[in-house]
């Protein structure tokens, strides 16, 4: 069955991020429609439309909205455009391609909850998609559809944008609030800090990741079941995947969400054609660098949130990352484990300590240095991190990116233990000192 492109339509229209090319294009139907309709009608399309939040915790947006408590005002819509994680590029790809269905997916949110202020965080490398949001919302400002009395109605909403300054620690909600109200970005503790009940400026604060808003606009123009009747039942409409590393095509893109299977998305000819220079995989990450690595065996499975999630990792931010048989996988492991090391925020001890320590230990294994204790090692740093080291993650932290330093390396050992035992091997020269030099 072919399925409508719901989010990636204009993607490939020259001028399909001007107001001119998306007005041409059905855009701001969606805004329309919900004028007509009263905002609880609106928030129930979403519930209906069973919507999965696309940021990487996959929660349903409309239950998310109603936990919004009931008169208390002001209260907030922010947009999480951080996007940073490794192999993630599709909330970039949404904002520079489409700005304007951002933009109307917020306003309409705005609507269906009653609020009239929207921050929409953009990360702050992404140059090309600040100039082309800003260009798109000075257009919407100009025409009506963002600002006072919307079409001419009641509605006055206002959009306000704001850089980032290139952390990935701030895509994560709390943080992202605490950068927005000036703060360094470091993530707030939940319970007592979720959003919806204590969030920007202390007030009811929905956040939304990009493309989860950019299916706002096609939802209410179609209606919620015409959303959930394309994908599976739990993972409905389509889902934007993107796909990096050692495959012939890689890109970004729009699939049928929940039926779609790894193996058509990483080997087929319309997505990511197979594996370059007629390799073989050796591994792949399905959802962000955080989320535990899947084999050969699991390229059956479809990409749909609870089988997933029941194989023991996740969909996580719609990355996903080939690695093929010339992949040295204990380089592979560090890269990744650096990144997070690099990337963590400092506010508490095991993710600080700990994500250096295992960046620092697995520096002197591949610098030839490893001692045969190592591994053991590495394990119990991570255990420190996140205890047991299972999945979903336990954590002794206050946020989720310590346990994510930990996924990578579980991973490569429970697959590819001998290679890094190989390079303990290679070890002739003792003692080194625990900065991975000699003594
Ligand atoms: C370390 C970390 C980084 C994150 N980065 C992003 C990000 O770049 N973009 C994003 O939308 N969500 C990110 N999230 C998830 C957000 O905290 C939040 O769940 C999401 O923005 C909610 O939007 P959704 O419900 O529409 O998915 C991150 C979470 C963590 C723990
Ligand atoms: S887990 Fe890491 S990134 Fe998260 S709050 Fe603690 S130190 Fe910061």
């Amino acid at each position: 069955m072919s399925i409508p492109l719901i989010t990636t339509s204009r993607w490939n229209i020259e001028d399909g991020h001007t107001l001119e090319g998306y007005l041409r294009t059905g855009g701001y139907q969606g805004l329309r429609r919900a004028l007509e309709m009263t905002p609880a009608q609106v928030h129930e399309e979403v519930k209906k439309a069973s919507l999965l939040g696309r940021g990487g915790a996959g929660f349903p947006a409309g239950i998310k909205w109603g936990f919004l408590p009931p008169d208390v005002w002001p209260r907030y819509l922010v947009v999480n455009g951080d996007e940073s994680e490794p192999g993630t590029y599709k909330d970039r790809l949404l904002i520079e391609r489409d700005p304007h269905q951002l933009i109307e997916g917020c306003v309409i949110t705005c609507f269906a909850l009653g609020l009239s202020q929207c921050f929409l965080y953009v990360r702050g490398e992404m140059a090309h998609g600040q100039e082309r949001i800003a260009s798109a919302l000075n257009e919407a400002y100009e025409h009506g559809y963002v600002g006072r009395n919307i079409l001419g109605t009641e509605l006055s909403v206002d959009v306000v944008l704001h850089w980032g300054a290139g952390a990935y620690i701030v895509g994560e909600e709390t943080a992202l609030i605490e950068s927005l109200e000036g703060n360094r970005g470091m993530p707030r503790l939940k319970p007592p800090y979720f959003p919806a009940s204590i969030g920007l400026y202390g007030k009811p604060t929905i956040v939304n990741n990009v493309e989860t808003l950019s299916n706002i606009p096609w939802i209410v123009e179609h209606g919620g079941d015409a959303f959930a009747k394309i994908g599976a039942e739990q993972s409905t409409g389509t889902r934007i995947f993107a796909v990096s590393g050692h495959v012939r095509n890689p890109g970004v893109f729009e699939v049928e969400f929940g039926t779609t299977t790894f193996r058509d998305l990483i080997m087929g000819d319309q997505y990511a054609g197979g594996i370059r220079d007629g390799n073989t995989i050796k591994a792949f990450i399905p959802g962000g660098a955080s989320a535990p690595w899947f084999f050969e065996e699991h390229l059956d499975i479809p990409l749909e949130k609870t089988t997933v999630d029941n194989e023991g990792s996740m969909l996580g931010s719609g990355a996903v990352v080939v690695m093929d048989e010339t992949t040295d996988i204990v380089k592979a492991c560090h890269n990744v484990v650096r990144f997070f090391s690099r990337e963590s925020c400092g506010k508490c001890t095991p993710c600080r300590e700990g994500t250096n320590w295992l960046e620092k230990i697995l520096d002197r294994i591949l610098n030839g240095y490893g001692r045969p204790e190592d591994i053991d090692l590495l394990l119990d740093v991570c255990d420190n991190i996140s205890p047991g080291i299972s999945w979903p993650p336990k954590q002794t932290t206050i946020c989720p990116l310590g346990p994510s330093a930990v996924s990578p390396i579980a991973s490569a050992l429970k697959r590819y233990r001998s290679e890094f035992d190989a390079y303990i091997a290679s070890n002739t020269d003792t003692p080194v000192t625990v900065n991975g030099g000699r003594a």
